[in-house]
């Protein structure tokens, strides 16, 4: 019987997952040193089971090191398969050498992973210059939609939508929640000059009667939103991945936007759940 194993973080999604799957669920100790360093210990018993392992890996670095520890460990102990699902999959944004010396950490980050688990759940991943997960990730994985929860609650939530890319990334997520809703879409472009200093370049009127709503995979510093919000005079803000800190979502707020984000990532925001979609995307892949 495949047992759900959530890493820290990921426990409430984890719980629900497998509600739906119905299948056991437990947690990963993770102990941190004074040093720093991690210590990772699996209570429940794997042996002769597949294993789903949740992982919250928005701020990845102090998570990679316990992810691979545990995926190793479950291994050691038998567990029969193991599978990641990764609801937010980090470092896809760098995935070509924009400057010279640059590292493609993206490529990087799947060998890693393709090394050790035997599938990847995933939501959205920032999939652009590369055009599939399998361009990067050898095992089978699936690259969930939140097209649908996200399309739903926009119906219920904003009248007359017009949906608002700030950037043309943005293009491949705008598209689908607005046909999913029948709704018109306007894709803008953004410069980035900084961290968190961006700016859109084209003035766009949107068409009278519709209410704007921004839609973004990922929102970090929150200057992307700010600048596409401002642009087209829009409150509502739609997000799949919410990794912005407090003085960001504190900056939103004070500028008007109301943010609703899907729970790939545990946020204040969060508003819209995908477990369902990721369920599915489990059960495709063969478990449990
Ligand atoms: C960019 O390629 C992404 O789709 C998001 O627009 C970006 O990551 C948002 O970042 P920030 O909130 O820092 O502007």
């Amino acid at each position: 019987m495949t047992l759900v194993l959530a890493l820290p973080g990921a426990a409430p999604l984890a719980a629900q997952l497998a509600s739906r799957l119905a299948c056991e669920h437990a947690l990963v100790d993770v102990h941190r040193f004074p040093d720093g360093e991690q210590r990772v210990r699996v209570d429940a018993p794997v042996a002769g089971r597949p294993v789903v392992l949740v992982a919250d890996l928005a701020h990845p670095d102090d998570k990679v090191l316990p992810l691979l520890f545990a995926v190793d460990v479950l291994r050691e102990l038998g567990a029969t398969r193991v599978g990641l699902v990764a609801p937010y999959l980090p470092y896809l944004r760098q995935d070509s050498r924009f400057h010279p010396g640059e590292a493609v950490s993206s490529r990087t980050f799947a060998r890693l992973l393709s090394d050790r688990f035997d599938f990847l759940v995933t939501v959205e991943p920032h999939l652009h210059r590369w055009h599939s997960l399998a361009d990067i990730f050898r095992p089978p994985s699936c690259a969930v939609s939140a097209a649908k929860p996200m399309a739903q609650w926009i119906r219920r939530h904003v009248e007359r939508p017009h949906l608002v890319g700030p950037d043309t990334e943005s293009r491949q997520w705008v598209a689908r929640i607005a046909a999913e809703l029948d709704a018109p879409f306007t894709v803008l472009h953004k410069a980035r000059s900084g961290d968190a200093e961006v700016r859109i370049e084209d003035a766009h009127a949107l068409p009278p009667g519709f209410t704007p709503v921004v839609v973004d995979d990922i929102v970090s510093s929150g200057g992307t939103l700010l600048a596409a919000a401002g642009m087209a005079r829009a409150g509502h803000c739609v997000c799949v991945h919410a990794l912005h800190d407090a003085v960001a979502a504190q900056r939103l707020a004070a500028a008007g936007i109301a943010l609703a984000s899907c729970d790939t990532v545990a946020h204040p925001s969060n508003a819209i759940t995908v477990v369902a979609e990721l369920a599915a995307a489990v059960r495709a892949l063969g478990f449990p």
